[in-house]
């Protein structure tokens, strides 16, 4: 087991496109459950490659965001590589988002309120599902991560500057430090 270090805004992995995977070979898996011991690890409920540096198309999640009214289950990594959304339905106010990548923020982001997913499987298998309200939540947020695309890159360009001063300032102490 390893725990990865995520990176954080604004690092360049977060905003770049992400490579398609072409094979699953032993370091793939090995990233994948990196990944999902590190996402429980900080208590995230999904997380993607480029989070951790790798700018491959992979997102693990909590697989108890399936059922939100099952509080019973343990802790299980669901993975989906290369994941596309083939179809998106109505609207959805996702209040206080948040990312492991992005630190001390949250808020509002509108999102589609249902999806439909297509991607493929750690065994290579291809599979198609639909997410409604947070799940579909979780797959349009660590999508946009595969696209070099941060929640902060859908609020107000007012907010998102705002951030982006306050973060530097951060930065910048920590240096001094
Ligand atoms: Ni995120």
């Amino acid at each position: 087991m390893a725990l990865l270090p995520i990176v954080t805004y604004p690092e360049k992995s977060l905003s770049i496109p992400s490579e398609k995977v072409e094979i699953i070979d032993d370091e793939v898996k090995q990233l994948i459950q990196d990944m999902g011991e590190t996402m429980f690890h900080d208590s995230g409920i999904g997380l993607a490659a480029p989070q951790v540096g790798v700018n491959k198309r992979i997102l693990v999640y909590d697989a108890r965001a399936e059922n939100p009214d099952d509080d019973g289950s343990k802790p299980t990594i669901a993975v989906l590589i290369n994941p596309e959304i083939v179809q998106a339905s109505g609207s959805y106010l996702s209040e206080n988002e948040g990312c492991l990548s992005v630190v001390d923020f949250r808020a509002d982001v509108k999102r589609y309120e249902q999806v439909t997913v297509r991607a493929t499987d750690r065994d290579g298998n291809l599979l198609e599902f639909d997410a409604h309200g947070l799940m579909a939540v979780i797959m349009q947020h660590e999508i946009d991560h595969l696209d070099g695309v941060l929640f902060i890159d859908r609020i107000s360009s007012l907010k998102r500057a705002m951030y982006r001063k306050k973060r530097m300032k951060q930065l910048k102490e920590t240096v001094a430090s």
